[in-house]
């Protein structure tokens, strides 16, 4: 039997396990308060359109049924947001992220939208989420899973949580595999995003660690074999803009 590894990966460096998490929280507490002017500056706003995709695949009852949501590491919102608006009443989202200060940003922002009855902020780990098994309809996971240090583990905890029948969706960055659109991305990636985080966030270093980890994540294969390891089952993958980045989908059967 071999070890379970030690050390994983924080952007490009190797560190121990057991000290990402807290590496991964200095970053978004940094950058909290302009993380969504970034997503909007970082991707001229293709990051609303990948959201409003995955939204579509979430398909939350537009009826009277009860709909029940978990955003994992779903920092200010955006997507519960989305999906409570594209249902009927009684959709119900809870955001579930590690750093209380996007969890923060997040309440002040449902309430400004008037939807702080619909949608539910809790602390927790995406490695231990705090809710009871198979509570949830549906649970999503946006540009956050590449940042947790124990993806199985995360993954383990969708499923325990799904009800059978329930829907796991996961928006990440990718793999550009379009010739001269790669060349592109990595120029614009590792110098324009770093500058640009300095400017807005006052934090390049927090960007830079962004840019990178993008790159250690899975391939959409690999992740496809991931997710059928954690029990999901009619695992598919869609890749959106030329590979920047996928819409990974999975069920509880
Ligand atoms: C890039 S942001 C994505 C936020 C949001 N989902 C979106 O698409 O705008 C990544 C989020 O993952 C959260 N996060 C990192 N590690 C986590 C963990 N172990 N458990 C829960 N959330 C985590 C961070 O705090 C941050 O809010």
């Amino acid at each position: 039997m071999t070890d379970p590894p030690s050390d994983t990966h924080f952007g490009f460096r190797t560190v121990p396990l057991d000290e990402k998490q807290a590496l991964v929280d200095d970053v978004f507490h940094s950058v909290a308060r302009r993380y969504d002017l970034m997503n909007d500056l970082m991707s001229a706003g293709l990051h609303r359109a990948w959201k409003d995709i995955l939204v579509t695949r979430v398909t939350p009852f537009k009826s009277d049924r009860p709909f029940a949501l978990l955003d994992v590491a779903g920092g200010t919102g955006d997507i519960a947001f989305r999906v409570v608006r594209a249902g009927g009443a009684d959709v119900h989202a809870t955001v579930c992220d590690i750093n209380p200060d996007m969890l923060a940003v997040g309440r002040e922002r449902a309430i400004d939208r008037d939807l702080d009855e619909r949608v539910t902020f809790i602390e927790g780990n995406a490695e231990a989420l705090p809710f009871p098994a198979k509570s949830f309809d549906a649970c999503t996971i946006a540009f956050g899973i590449r940042n947790v240090p124990r993806i199985e583990a995360a993954l383990a905890e969708a499923y325990r949580v799904l009800k059978p029948g329930g829907h796991y969706l996961c928006l990440e960055f990718s793999s550009v595999d379009v010739p001269w659109l790669d060349t592109l991305y990595d120029l614009y990636s590792f110098n324009v995003i770093p500058a640009l985080g300095q400017v807005v966030a006052g934090d390049a270093e927090a960007y830079r660690y962004l840019v990178e980890s993008i790159r250690k994540f899975p391939r959409p294969q690999a992740f496809a074999g991931i997710l059928r390891a954690a029990g999901f089952r009619r695992v598919d993958g869609k890749i959106l803009s030329g590979g920047i980045v996928a819409l990974h989908s999975g069920w509880r059967l």
